[in-house]
C-alpha cells in the first residue's frame, strides 16, 4: 500500500513536469505565431493531434453516488470508482465524466457546489481523488471533471455572505431584484418547477434560481465572478485533469432586460429553456475561459447545452470557434415530451427520432462535432425508452441500440449500466424516489393544482423520472448488487439478480461484450470516426438505417426498432464482392437483396469499393 502510494506521487509529478513542457512549448509557439489564434498556436507545436483525439474516444459517465461504494456506508465513493477502473479498462473507454465530487449538501446530489475546491465527505478526501486520477492515468484513461458554475449551493460562503446585506461585499456574486407587488420580480420559471426567484427575508429581495432554491443562480456580468471560477479552474487543472463538461453551460448569461417571458400552453411559467438560453454573452464568456484557462492545457470539453439549436451548437463547437470540443444537445430527448413537459409515458416515434438525428448530423458535417448519448444521470435508461425491456427483448434491443449510437458521427457516451442493459425502476411510492426535481414537480402538478391525477404521475415518474438512471449499478446477482456491504442510499432495482456485471464480462453474447466490440471498433475504423452521414429510409416507422462514407468506402447500418420482422432492401454497393460483416446482434453472415430483419435486429456491413 505504501509502495503504492509513492508511486502515484510520482506519477503525479512526472505528468505535472510533462504539463509544464506542453505549456512552456506551447508558449512558445504562441510568440513565434504572435498569435491571436489559439488553435493555430496549437498547430504549430502539433499539439492539435493530440487534442483532436476526442473524437476517437468513447467516454464513459460515472455518477459516483450510485457506482461502487468502497467503504459499506451504502453511498458510492472515490475509492470504490477506484476498485472498478480495471472494469472500465477491460470495457475499454478512454474518458471518464466524473459527475460532481464536490463539497455539496446534496439538495441536487452535488449539483450544489458549496466548496468547488474539496470533496463530499461521504466521497472521500482530495486526497483519494488523486489517487483515482493517478490509477486512471496508469490505464491510460482520462478523467472531465462536472464544472457547475451557472450556480452554487445556496451554502457556498460567497451566498452565506450575499444574503447577509445589499452592500456586502459579495452582494452582486448573485443575481437579487426587487419584487413587484409582493410578487417575484418576473414570471421565470425553475426548471424544478415554481417560480425561478426566492423572496428573502433579510434584505426584502428576491434571489434568481432557474434550478432548486438551494442553488441560486451566479452573476456572470460581474469580472471578479468570473476570475473566482477560471481561478477555481485553473487549480483544478493543475491537479492533472483531463478536461471538464460543463453544466447547463448554455444558461450563464442573462439577458439582462428580465422582461417576462412567453408562457407555454400547459405551463404556470415563463419558458426559461426555449427564451433564455443561449444569452446574450455566452459565447464571449467561453472564449473568455479559453483564454484564460483551457488553452493552457490539453483539455477534453463538453458542454451541456440545454436550449441548443444548430446554428447556436456551431459556435459552442465549431471547429475554429475557440469554445468547446462538443455540445450536448436535447431535441431527441424532448421528443415524447408533452403538455407538461417531460411527466408523459409518450413514446418516441421513430420518424421523429430520424430526423433529429439526421438533422444533427449532417448539418454540424464539416461544421461542428456532435455527442451520442441516448441516456445519462438526468435521463431514464436507454432500453426501456427507445428499445425493450421485456426479458424476451432486453438483451437484443441494448445491443441494436448500441449500434445505432456507436455508428453515428461524434463521440459516443455510455451511461453507467447501459453497457450492462440496466433499465427502468419501477417504484410505486413517491417515498420510494430521492430526486428533487421528481419531489417538486408531484408537489405543482399533483397535489397544488390536481392536473395529474397521483397514479397517473408516478407511471410517468417511472418512465422519465431521473432516479431511473441513479439507482445503484449492478456488479454481481450478491446481496446489494454487489454495490454495498450496508443499506443503499437509494433502492435498487431487483433485476440485479438477472442483470449484472458478474454474469456477462465473461460471456461472449452479452451486452457488456457487445459494448467492449463497438468500442474498440472505433479504434480500427476510421470510418466510425470521420465518415459522412446519410440516413437511408426516413419514413419508415420501424427501421433506422443509414450509411457512412468516406471517399469509395463505406458502412451500411441497418436497425429494427420493433419486435416484429421487417424487409429491408439492401442497396446495390453491398451486395458486390468486398462486402464484410463488422457486427450484428444475430449470427448469420452475407446479404441478400431483400433481408429480413428479426425483431430488433442490427448489422453493419463496411463495402471497399474497387474502383
Ligand atoms: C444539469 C445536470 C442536472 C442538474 C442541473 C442543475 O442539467 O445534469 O443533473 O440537476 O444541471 O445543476
Ligand atoms: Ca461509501
Amino acid at each position: 500500500m505504501h509502495f503504492r502510494i509513492i508511486q502515484w506521487k510520482l506519477n503525479i509529478r512526472k505528468e505535472n513536469r510533462l504539463k509544464r513542457k506542453t505549456f512552456f512549448n506551447r508558449q512558445k509557439a504562441r510568440r513565434v505565431l504572435f498569435a491571436q489564434d489559439l488553435y493555430a498556436a496549437e498547430a504549430a507545436d502539433g499539439v492539435i493531434m493530440e487534442s483532436k483525439k476526442w473524437k476517437q474516444s468513447v467516454i464513459y459517465q460515472i455518477y459516483p453516488r450510485s457506482f461502487m461504494d468502497g467503504n459499506g456506508d451504502g453511498v458510492g465513493d472515490l475509492t470504490g470508482i477506484a476498485s472498478k477502473l480495471d472494469y472500465l479498462k477491460d470495457l475499454g473507454i478512454d474518458i471518464i465524466w466524473l459527475s460532481p465530487i464536490y463539497k455539496s449538501p446534496n439538495e441536487d446530489n452535488g449539483y450544489d457546489i458549496s466548496d468547488y475546491q474539496d470533496t463530499m465527505e461521504e466521497f472521500g478526501t482530495l486526497e483519494d481523488f488523486d489517487y483515482l486520477l493517478s490509477e486512471a492515468h496508469a490505464r491510460g484513461i482520462k478523467i472531465i471533471m462536472d464544472l457547475v458554475v451557472n450556480h452554487t449551493s445556496d451554502e457556498h460562503p460567497w451566498f452565506v455572505e450575499s444574503r447577509k446585506s445589499k452592500t456586502n461585499h459579495y452582494r452582486d456574486y448573485y443575481i437579487w431584484k426587487e419584487g413587484k407587488n409582493g410578487q417575484p420580480p418576473n414570471n421565470w420559471g425553475s426548471y424544478f418547477s415554481g417560480s425561478a426567484w426566492q423572496y428573502d427575508e433579510t434584505t426584502d429581495m428576491y434571489y434568481l434560481h432557474l434550478f432548486s432554491k438551494k442553488q441560486p443562480d451566479l452573476n456572470w456580468e460581474l469580472p471578479k465572478v468570473r476570475d473566482e471560477v477560471y481561478k477555481m479552474m485553473t487549480w483544478w487543472c493543475d491537479k492533472g485533469i483531463d478536461g471538464f463538461r460543463m453544466d447547463v453551460i448554455s444558461l450563464i448569461s442573462k439577458d439582462q432586460s428580465y422582461a417576462d417571458l412567453p408562457v407555454q400552453e400547459g405551463n404556470l411559467y415563463g419558458n426559461v429553456d426555449r427564451y433564455l438560453a443561449n444569452g446574450p454573452r455566452v459565447h464571449e464568456f467561453l472564449k473568455e475561459i479559453n483564454r484564460k484557462v483551457l488553452f493552457k492545457y490539453d483539455l477534453v470539453t463538453v458542454g451541456e447545452t440545454t436550449g441548443v439549436t444548430i446554428e447556436e451548437a456551431k459556435k459552442y463547437a465549431g471547429f475554429n470557434t475557440n469554445e468547446l470540443n462538443m455540445v450536448f444537445q436535447f431535441e431527441h430527448v424532448n421528443l415524447d415530451n408533452g403538455i407538461y413537459g417531460k411527466w408523459t409515458d409518450k413514446r418516441v416515434s421513430l420518424v421523429e427520432l430520424k430526423k433529429v438525428m439526421n438533422k444533427w448530423q449532417t448539418e454540424l458535417e464539416g461544421a461542428a462535432w456532435n455527442s451520442l448519448y441516448w441516456n445519462n444521470h438526468d435521463q431514464p435508461r436507454a432500453v426501456s425508452r427507445f428499445g425493450n425491456d421485456s426479458e424476451q427483448y432486453r438483451v437484443i434491443s441494448a445491443k441494436m441500440l448500441a449500434t445505432c449510437l456507436h455508428m453515428m458521427k461524434g463521440t459516443p457516451y455510455i451511461y453507467q449500466g447501459e453497457e450492462l442493459g440496466m433499465t427502468n425502476n419501477n417504484f410505486d411510492k413517491l417515498e420510494d424516489f430521492n430526486d428533487v426535481e421528481i419531489k417538486n414537480a408531484y408537489r405543482e402538478l399533483v397535489e397544488e393544482n390536481h392536473l395529474i391525477a397521483p397514479d397517473d404521475m408516478i407511471r410517468c415518474i417511472n418512465k422519465r423520472g431521473r432516479d431511473n438512471a441513479r439507482t445503484p449499478m449492478h456488479w454481481s446477482n450478491t446481496e446489494n448488487a454487489g454495490f454495498t456491504t450496508g443499506a443503499p442510499w437509494i433502492k435498487i432495482n431487483p433485476n440485479y439478480k438477472d442483470i449484472n456485471a458478474g454474469s456477462q464480462i465473461h460471456d461472449e453474447n452479452s451486452v457488456f461484450s457487445y459494448y467492449k466490440k463497438l468500442v474498440h471498433m472505433r479504434k480500427q475504423e476510421p470510418l466510425m470516426v470521420e465518415g459522412t452521414f446519410h440516413l437511408r429510409l426516413p419514413d419508415r416507422e420501424d427501421i433506422f438505417a443509414y450509411e457512412r462514407i468516406i471517399k469509395n468506402e463505406k458502412l451500411l447500418v441497418v436497425c429494427n426498432f420493433t419486435e416484429k420482422e421487417a424487409a429491408f432492401e439492401v442497396p446495390e454497393d453491398y451486395l458486390k464482392q468486398n462486402c464484410k460483416k463488422l457486427i450484428g446482434n444475430y449470427s448469420g453472415e452475407g446479404l441478400q437483396k431483400i433481408m429480413k430483419l428479426k425483431p430488433y435486429e442490427t448489422f453493419v456491413y463496411k463495402q471497399s469499393l474497387i474502383i
